[in-house]
């Protein structure tokens, strides 16, 4: 450094060197308070058991009989395919790939619907169903006419509250979940709906309820559905497990298909991660059925307005592989077939952990196991049995009673069955 440079830096205050950033003075994130742990604290706690037998009931992706991660035989044509097309990297347009966006519309909307006929669906990709659902949260604080409140289930998925607040929403709850019957408390449900000021937000789980597992019947969601129409509420569904409950994708898409069919104009945040495994491929779509085709063209121009400074456009690699196989009958027939196999793997396992527990002479009644629906099972297990199904038998779940049946095995379903029937008496 020339003699001249020093004597001119020495004159500056020490906390104005070095480019204007002090080394000594205190870091701009001292006051950043810690947060609490994240739910992958389970997983951490199962790594670190060594038990040969441990069990992880934690995480919210499907595993095959052996306890591994799957990956649907569709998917893996379907990229093969992809990369023997040696397709270009461009940007996809800001809401998507639109071959892709158009076949997740039909198979949420049906083959026949009236929305997709009458182009009055606007439709959007996302960064799978979180992304879809902070894309309609934050679409709904931009434009909803109403009060900015969106009501939820009691319990719902642990990101609603986050994703909706985040959105700058305010979150309210109803009651969906009765404790005693471990199955869905309709009238609590339907009168708080018919108790929330006219036109509130009302978002509804369209199949397989994370985490309860306990879906309304289609009767139960007729009833819903009049209590909804009658408050003049505006319904958002999240449908992040089509095919996976019942094995059968129509069948699971009913409660949209029916509000629809009764004159509502829903929203709907859709995610491929459980139906086509593509978790970490993070796709999605997010789509509001419009009132006309002059109201499409005016909500579409805002959604993309919306979603630009946000991300400009999504990645086109997963979208491709659902696109692939959503437009090829003969893939989509397979992939069909192996949704209805991983929502079958499912099934059977709540059967052989019922079976189990009662052999083992449980006391409990346990038909909840089996007439709960999709990916989890709300065991009605306090905290305090799941901490010892931890400390004292290396099965993990979270502390709610919460299990994922997709953890569950032919070869450890009975040590679970065992270590349920131990800390439950
Ligand atoms: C009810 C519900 N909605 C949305 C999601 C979003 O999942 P993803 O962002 O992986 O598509 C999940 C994932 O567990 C969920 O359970």
């Amino acid at each position: 450094m020339l003699p001249s440079t020093r004597s001119a830096l020495s004159q500056v205050p020490r906390q104005f060197r070095n480019g204007g950033i002090s080394v000594r003075a205190a870091s701009a994130w001292a006051q950043v308070p810690q947060g609490p742990p994240a739910i992958l604290g389970i997983t951490e706690a199962f790594k670190a058991d060594s038990h040969p037998k441990k069990i992880n009931l934690g995480v919210g992706a499907y595993r095959d009989d052996k306890g591994k991660p799957y990956v649907l035989p569709s998917v893996r044509s379907a990229e093969k395919k992809l990369v023997e097309s040696e397709l270009d990297k461009e940007y996809a347009g800001i809401t998507g790939v639109p071959t892709f966006t158009k076949a997740a519309a039909v198979l949420a909307y049906g083959e026949d619907s009236a929305p997709i006929k009458e182009d009055r669906l606007v439709i959007t990709q996302s960064i799978s169903g979180t992304g879809a659902l902070r894309i309609g949260g934050a679409f709904l604080e931009r434009f909803y006419p109403g009060s900015k409140t969106i009501y939820i289930p009691n319990p719902s998925w642990a990101n609603h509250n986050a994703v909706f607040k985040d959105s700058g929403l305010t979150v309210e709850k109803f009651r969906y979940y009765n404790k005693d019957t471990i199955g869905l408390d309709l009238e609590g449900m339907v009168a708080d709906i018919k108790a929330m000021p006219k036109g509130s937000i009302v978002m509804l789980h369209a199949c397989a309820h994370n985490p309860t597992g306990v879906d309304p019947t289609q009767q139960q969601w007729a009833q819903i559905c009049d209590a909804v129409k009658e408050g003049g509420h505006y319904p958002f569904f999240d449908m992040a497990y089509q095919g996976f409950a019942s094995g059968d994708a129509g069948k699971d898409a009913f409660a949209l298909r029916h509000f629809i069919k009764e004159g509502l104009r829903p929203c709907l945040a859709q995610s491929f991660a459980k139906n086509m495994g593509l978790y970490g491929e993070r796709v999605g779509a997010f789509s509001i059925v419009c009132e006309s085709v002059e109201e499409r063209k005016r909500v579409d121009s805002q959604l993309k307005i919306l979603v630009r400074p946000l991300y400009s456009n999504p990645p086109v690699h997963g979208a491709r592989i659902a696109s692939a196989i959503l437009n090829d009958p003969t893939l989509k027939k397979q992939w069909f077939g192996e949704v209805k196999g991983m929502a079958d793997r499912i099934i059977k396992m709540r059967a052989l952990l019922k079976e189990n527990l009662e052999k083992l002479g449980s006391k409990h009644d346990w038909s909840h196991i089996t007439s709960q629906i999709g990916m989890f099972a709300y065991t009605g297990l306090k905290p305090e049995q799941m901490d010892k199904l931890a400390k004292e038998h290396s099965v993990y779940a979270t502390k709610d009673g919460r299990i994922s049946v997709a953890g569950i095995t032919s070869e450890n379903v009975q040590r679970l069955a065992e270590s349920i029937h131990a800390v439950t008496g």
